[in-house]
């Protein structure tokens, strides 16, 4: 890699993202190509606008929401953002091998990432587009200028592949939480669709921005890193926030009634945040991930009568509410449903109390040759402890579930997603290398 391709992360464009994150006035969401037009000593005037766009956030009178102003979300603070925060409408996924085997050149990296991440997720480039030495290759690749900042959250993880011995040192750091997933019955999964040594949730209104965003990172990390896999996706199928109105999967029912609202503090304290004695100091304040690729068996689904479709899933296809009751958010009353039914077997009643956080993406990757829709949900669920979340639903739902007929699992990793970065000093990763 030229310098060239470093990111210039300036001292002037971290203020302004700083500014960006601090500021609490006006609602105005600036684009990428007007923060960047302001160049120079214009930073000042972007740092600004680029507040407002937080701002849109934080509350007030005159203040737009926060998806229609194409804000931007907070980068720093006590948790990441991606996980709790309001689910956006796109996703881009990326798991990485690392390829170096330099502790202080991933170090180094990460750093960079992190830098890279501030700026993007306050709307700006990662470096010059067009107006950088005309010899070199721009540092950013360009696609985002013009676009709003668009809720873009990039969401960092750790995964089981870095603690091996050997590697980077960090073999007493592996978190006890964080295990390898046992084969589960039906699984049918693709090893280069599986595992990763990192990964990055990128999660915005709009496509480009999540795409952008990850091949920027990738960019940067050109010979330290290459991405392993990766996943688009599309149509949240889990919110966290639960007076919007609740997103369908490519099953065509409601999916995330009953998910752990961003706003209910006790409940992610008690299953998705990791406690302050829960083993891992490094770790206090993440989060662990589960990331399924799950295909649907779309057209024999098609094929199934409604009664048969409701019955799988204990909850009728219209209102989305439990078996025999009306609303949706009544209170399923588990032994109406089929003892083989996805939300019986799936509630916490069912599973010691096992409870996460779903925050998946449907996707459509054109057909797989055979005339059918490679479509389905790319599971993603966050909890404080693997084997009592995912691992503890999963043992049963794979053995007993209707559902299963209907789908299969196709990929799988696990990662340990750390706490939020603090301030601009702060990276991805730093208490794990500390
Ligand atoms: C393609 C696969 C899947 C589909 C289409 C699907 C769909 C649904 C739907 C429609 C609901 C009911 C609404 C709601 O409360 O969200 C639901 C609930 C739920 N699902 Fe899934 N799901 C899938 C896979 C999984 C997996 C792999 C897990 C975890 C291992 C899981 C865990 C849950 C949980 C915990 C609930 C809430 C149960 C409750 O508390 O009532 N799901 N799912």
């Amino acid at each position: 890699m030229t310098d060239a391709q470093e990111p210039k992360v300036s001292e002037a464009q971290e203020s302004a993202q700083e500014s960006a994150q601090e500021s609490t006035g006006g609602a105005t969401a600036p684009s990428r190509r007007s923060v960047l037009g302001w160049g120079g000593a214009g930073l000042a005037l972007g740092a600004a606008a680029a507040g407002g766009a937080v701002a849109a956030l934080g509350g007030g009178s005159d203040i737009a929401p926060a998806a229609s102003a194409g804000a931007a979300v907070p980068f720093h603070g006590e948790h990441q953002a991606g996980i709790a925060s309001a689910v956006q409408d796109r996703l881009h996924f990326a798991a990485f091998d690392v390829k170096t085997k330099d502790r202080e050149e991933l170090v180094k990296l990460l750093k960079d990432w992190t830098a890279a991440a501030r700026l993007m997720t306050a709307g700006l480039p990662v470096g010059d587009v067009f107006e950088g030495v005309p010899e070199a290759p721009p540092t950013d690749t360009g696609e985002a200028l013009g676009l709003k900042p668009s809720r873009l959250t990039l969401t960092f993880g750790v995964g089981p592949g870095l603690f091996a011995k050997d590697r980077f040192g960090l073999e007493g750091k592996r978190p006890e939480a964080l295990v390898d997933l046992e084969a589960f019955p039906g699984d049918n999964l693709d090893q280069a669709r599986s595992g990763g040594d990192l990964c990055v949730q990128a999660c915005a209104d709009d496509p480009q921005v999540a795409v952008h965003a990850i091949r920027q990172l990738a960019r940067i990390g050109f010979g330290k890193v290459a991405v392993r896999w990766s996943q688009l996706g599309f149509g949240k199928t889990s919110s966290t926030t639960p007076d919007e109105q609740t997103p369908r999967n490519m099953m065509g029912f409601k999916d995330g009634t009953r998910n752990i609202s961003g706003t209910d503090t006790a409940a992610l304290d008690k299953h998705v945040w990791v406690g302050a004695g829960d083993g891992s100091d490094w770790m206090t304040g993440g989060s662990y991930l589960v990331a399924r690729r799950i295909r649907m068996h779309i057209e024999t689904w098609d094929r199934t009568s409604l009664r048969e479709q409701e019955d799988i899933f204990g909850r009728d296809k219209g209102e989305g509410a439990p078996v025999g009751k009306s609303k949706e958010r009544d209170e399923p009353f588990l032994k109406a449903m089929k003892p083989d039914s996805h939300v019986r077997l799936a509630h916490p009643d069912s599973n010691d109390g096992a409870t996460i956080l779903r925050r998946g993406y449907s996707f459509t990757d054109g057909t797989d040759g055979l005339g059918r829709l490679d479509a389905g949900l790319f599971f993603l669920a966050y909890q404080r402890d693997v084997r009592k979340g995912f691992v503890a639903i999963q043992r049963r739902l794979s053995k007993n579930d209707a559902l299963n007929e209907y789908i299969q699992h196709v990929g799988s990793a696990v990662f340990a997603v750390p706490p939020g970065v603090r301030d601009k000093d702060d990276w991805w990763g730093r208490a794990l290398f500390a």
